[in-house]
């Protein structure tokens, strides 16, 4: 740890050498720049004590002074100050000013040059008027699970919120709702419900954030029966950019509740989500190991499924195919033998059982779930693509895909999957039923494509993401040539430089633009977050 935080000092120390000799008469009277100093640690509304060293820390730094009264600043030193500010403020074990180490999970590749960890909602308030008073980068990271670089992840000058220690899970006494906080991992999520027969609508690998699933309505196995998990909201607790800790729901902030059921990270600071329960805990849930050969048998299956057994809202189908083995799961939201929902598959006989016919629990299955996923530090990437329901449509992308993945596997070792997410009519109609949210997920039943990508060296970058970029061009030049198109993109699938607030059409994309303009007006989240599905930056994605 120790060299690159010596390297960071003297770099700071040298620029602000050259900028002290450039500027050097100013450093007398500092009476302009104390104003805003002042109106700052006011805003923060501490105790009298905690003013006065918040105070006398700020008034004696000259390159704030310099960035104040809008002279040559060096933002590298400026940032640290941010960062000092907070050790101030939320206690020297909640920032970690040189985290060369990687915080939690492996999905970062990137480091910032100081991290907060909130214990309180309060904290993230205090946070929040901080790196906006000094203009500081920052990015807001739950789970970390985003394999987008920036997204919840930062590098140089600026500000890790880290929720990790948000994680609190609690069922209300009557079991009908529960509060999350978005540092909770749906592992945990799961297991804590397990107990009282309740779940949740979540997602489905347990090292995902709840923070994060949220914001982009989120997909679980059974969304098909009750919506995503946006839809199932009852309340969301938000920090804004002014600092204020405000509920949206369906009577306050109704407006912002609507745009936070899918809406990115464009309106503030998440605290806590309250979701209303379901009654399912035990479920039915098999899965199988196909050989490559069979895949255009289970296309087909797949396709006449979403057709026929999927009208059985209890039945669900997962599909993931690899370049060596497929794996094809069937869960059913009750216990059941053989359910009939299953049956145009059962006379495809698996090569290898891989979960045998279980009366489980929606906790079992999703740690189950977790062992198939690598942990393993290297460089990840998904992409969405949907389309309507048709199964020559996807045989003919698959064969697409097979031959470039399969080439981009021969030369760099990447892994990829090509995966089909089952959406029927019934999913968006949750969604209406519910109170609305801001997607515009067609009301037919038709299908979420993306794939997980896997690789490990840095100069592959260009070559191995060059295969799904070229998939979901395939999706669309096929698609749209037969009348199968689907303009939705999934928001929790979608790669860096994809655009799936555009895809929400135009009148909700408006709302939405409009909505982030009013609860941050100052565009703090688009000017100041590092990056993300941002509202206002989306044509440069
Ligand atoms: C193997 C794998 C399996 C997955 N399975 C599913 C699944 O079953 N269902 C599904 O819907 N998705 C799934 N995803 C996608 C995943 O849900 C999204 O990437 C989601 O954003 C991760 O949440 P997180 O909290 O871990 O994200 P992070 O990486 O922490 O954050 C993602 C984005 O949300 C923002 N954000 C996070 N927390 C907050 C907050 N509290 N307030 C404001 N902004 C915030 C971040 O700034 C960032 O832009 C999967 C992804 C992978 C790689
Ligand atoms: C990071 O942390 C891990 C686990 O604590 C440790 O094994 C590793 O050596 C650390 N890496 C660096 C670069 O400090
Ligand atoms: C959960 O269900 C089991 C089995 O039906 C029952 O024994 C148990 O009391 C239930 N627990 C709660 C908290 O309702
Ligand atoms: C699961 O439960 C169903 C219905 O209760 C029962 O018919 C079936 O035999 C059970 N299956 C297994 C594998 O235990
Ligand atoms: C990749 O290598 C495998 C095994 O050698 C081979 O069967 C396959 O054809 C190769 N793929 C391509 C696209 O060349
Ligand atoms: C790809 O998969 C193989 C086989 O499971 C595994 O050994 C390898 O480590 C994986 N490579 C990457 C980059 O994940
Ligand atoms: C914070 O911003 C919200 C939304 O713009 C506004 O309604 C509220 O009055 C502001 N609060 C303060 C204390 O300025």
């Amino acid at each position: 740890m120790a060299p690159l935080s010596v390297i960071c000092l003297v770099l700071a120390g040298a620029s602000q050498v050259a900028s002290f000799s450039r500027f050097a008469p100013s450093l007398a009277p500092r009476l302009n720049a104390n104003k805003p100093i002042d109106a700052f640690v006011d805003s923060l509304r501490l105790q009298k004590e905690q003013v006065q060293v918040v105070h006398d820390y700020l008034v004696k730094d000259s390159n704030l002074d310099a960035y104040l009264e809008h002279r040559s600043y060096d933002s590298t030193q400026l940032a640290a100050t941010a960062c000092g500010t907070l050790e101030i403020l939320l206690g020297k074990d909640s920032v970690d000013t040189s985290p060369v180490n990687e915080t939690v999970v492996q999905e970062t590749w990137l480091s910032p040059n100081c991290a907060s960890f909130p214990d309180a909602k309060a904290d993230v308030s205090l946070i929040i008027k901080t790196v906006q008073f000094f203009g500081t980068q920052f990015v807001v990271r739950s789970g970390g699970h985003s394999p987008n670089p920036g997204f919840s992840s930062l590098a140089g000058p600026g500000l890790l919120i880290d929720l990790q220690r948000l994680n609190r899970i609690s069922l209300s006494r009557d079991g009908k709702t529960v509060a999350l906080e978005p540092g909770a991992r749906w592992g945990a999520v799961y297991s804590t419900l397990d107990p009282y027969n309740v779940s949740v609508i979540g997602a489905r690998i347990p090292h995902v954030g709840v923070g994060g699933t949220f914001l982009g309505g989120g997909y679980f196995h059974f969304s098909g029966q009750y919506g995503t998990a946006a839809d199932n909201l009852k309340n969301v607790n938000i920090v804004l950019a002014n600092g204020s800790i405000i509920d949206a729901n369906a009577k306050e902030s109704t407006d912002l509740f609507w745009a936070l059921k899918g809406g990115g990270p464009n309106y503030g600071i998440v605290v806590e989500y309250v979701a209303y329960t379901t009654p399912v805990k035990d479920m039915w849930y098999q899965a199988g190991i196909y050989a490559s050969a069979q895949v255009p048998a289970i296309l087909d299956a797949f396709a006449k499924w979403q057709n026929t057994g999927a009208a059985d809202l209890k039945s669900t189908v997962a599909l993931i195919i690899g370049l060596q083995t497929t794996t094809l799961g069937f869960f059913y939201s009750e216990p059941a033998s053989k359910p009939k929902a299953f049956e145009l598959f059962y006379d495809i006989p698996s090569l290898a059982v891989a979960i045998p016919p279980t009366n489980g629990t929606v906790n079992s299955l999703t740690q189950v779930l977790g062992s198939t996923f690598s942990n393993v530090p290297q460089r990840h990437d998904y992409r969405a693509a949907s389309s309507k329901v048709d199964a020559q449509l996807y045989n003919d992308v698959y064969d697409f895909w097979r031959q470039e993945a399969s080439a981009v596997h021969n030369t760099t070792g990447a892994n990829m999957t090509f995966t089909l997410q089952p959406v029927p009519a019934n999913l968006a109609q949750e969604g209406s039923r519910k109170g609305g949210n801001p997607m515009g997920v067609p009301t037919e039943a038709h299908q979420w494509w993306t794939t997980i990508v896997d690789w490990t060296h840095a100069k592959d970058d260009e070559i191995v993401r060059a295969v799904p970029i070229a998939t979901e061009k395939k999706w669309k030049e096929l698609s749209e040539k037969r009348g199968l198109d689907v303009k939705y993109r999934f928001l929790n699938d979608a790669s860096r430089d994809q655009n799936p607030l555009a895809t929400y059409g135009t009148e909700n994309l408006q709302r939405l633009k409009q909505i982030a303009i009013k609860y941050d007006p100052g565009k703090v989240f688009q000017n100041l977050q590092n990056d993300g599905f941002l509202i206002y930056q989306q044509s440069i994605h």
